[in-house]
């Protein structure tokens, strides 16, 4: 597709053309972060303005999956957090169980699929007898790939007790791949949460350190579209920097810090 060159004399014009482009509306990310890391990447990448740097985009699909990359910062571990994956695995889960003998969940902004990983994990070990599914999305294709194939490094397990990360992958050279029976109940998607449009039905969203540069108008919005999407007493589970205010409106209330629960 050709994009004609104008010459975009600022930011806004920039995230203008690129939404165009890419489809991501940089303007539902903060200002200050965002521009700062745009800025960035365009110096350290020797362009010496942004029209410049929009017509190597078009032609460099190398560069843009770096630039998109460096947008969407994927940075993710199996059992970040682990404090909080031992509240799912002895509080949350528990409580659905007690209604239900089948879970939907969603990882939204899954990265490279640790998060839906992670919870595959806890399903298998500890609720062999609950059937479930996982729902794994992000913006980014290239992570949703990785997520695909299962394949990881050393660094990821940086928060996993040996005996899991020995339990359900296999070593493969220098690399883990995912075993058979973590994937069998997952898929991943290509999902633009500020866009496209939600499933529901589920009985718990992990949606963990994806909001962080999101404006507060755009979380607003999120946050009621999880909240419609979410079964009466179902969880939303938000990263551990992220605390949801009015609450009330959302019908989502605290239960343990960063899980709410909306109203049965
Ligand atoms: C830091 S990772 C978080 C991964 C995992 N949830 C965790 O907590 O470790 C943030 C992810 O959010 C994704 N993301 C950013 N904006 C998004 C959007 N508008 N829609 C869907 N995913 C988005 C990025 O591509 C990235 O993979």
């Amino acid at each position: 597709m050709a994009y004609p060159l104008k010459n975009l004399q600022d930011y806004d014009q920039f995230v203008q053309a690129f939404e165009r482009l890419s489809g991501l509306d940089l303007k539902l990310y903060k200002e200050n972060q965002m521009k700062r890391r745009i800025n960035n990447f365009i110096n350290n990448h020797g362009y010496g303005n942004y029209t410049d740097f929009f017509q190597a985009l078009t032609g460099d699909r190398q560069l843009y999956n770096a630039f998109f990359k460096h947008l969407t910062i994927n940075v993710t571990q199996f059992y970040r957090d682990d404090r909080l994956w031992e509240v799912f695995r002895t509080k949350i889960v528990p409580e659905l169980c007690r209604h239900k003998s089948s879970l939907k969940f969603w990882s939204a902004g899954c990265s490279a699929g640790q998060e839906v990983y992670t919870i595959a994990s806890i399903m298998n070990q500890y609720f062999p007898d609950i059937k479930y599914s996982i729902l794994g999305t992000d913006i980014d294709v290239n992570v949703l790939e990785q997520a695909k194939e299962g394949l990881y490094e050393e660094r990821d397990f940086a928060s996993t007790p040996k005996s899991i990360q020995e339990r359900f992958f296999s070593r493969v050279d220098n690399k883990y791949q995912v075993k058979e029976i973590l994937k069998k109940n997952v898929t991943f998607q290509k999902h633009n949460l500020l866009t496209d449009p939600f499933e529901k039905g589920f009985d718990l969203i992990a949606c963990r350190n994806v909001v962080i540069y999101f404006t507060e108008e755009a979380k607003n919005v999120l946050y009621q579209k999880f909240s419609a999407s979410l079964n009466p007493g179902g969880y939303l589970f938000t990263g551990s920097t992220e605390h949801i205010f009015g609450k009330n409106d959302l019908k989502l209330k605290s239960i343990a810090s960063f899980f709410y629960q909306k109203q049965l």
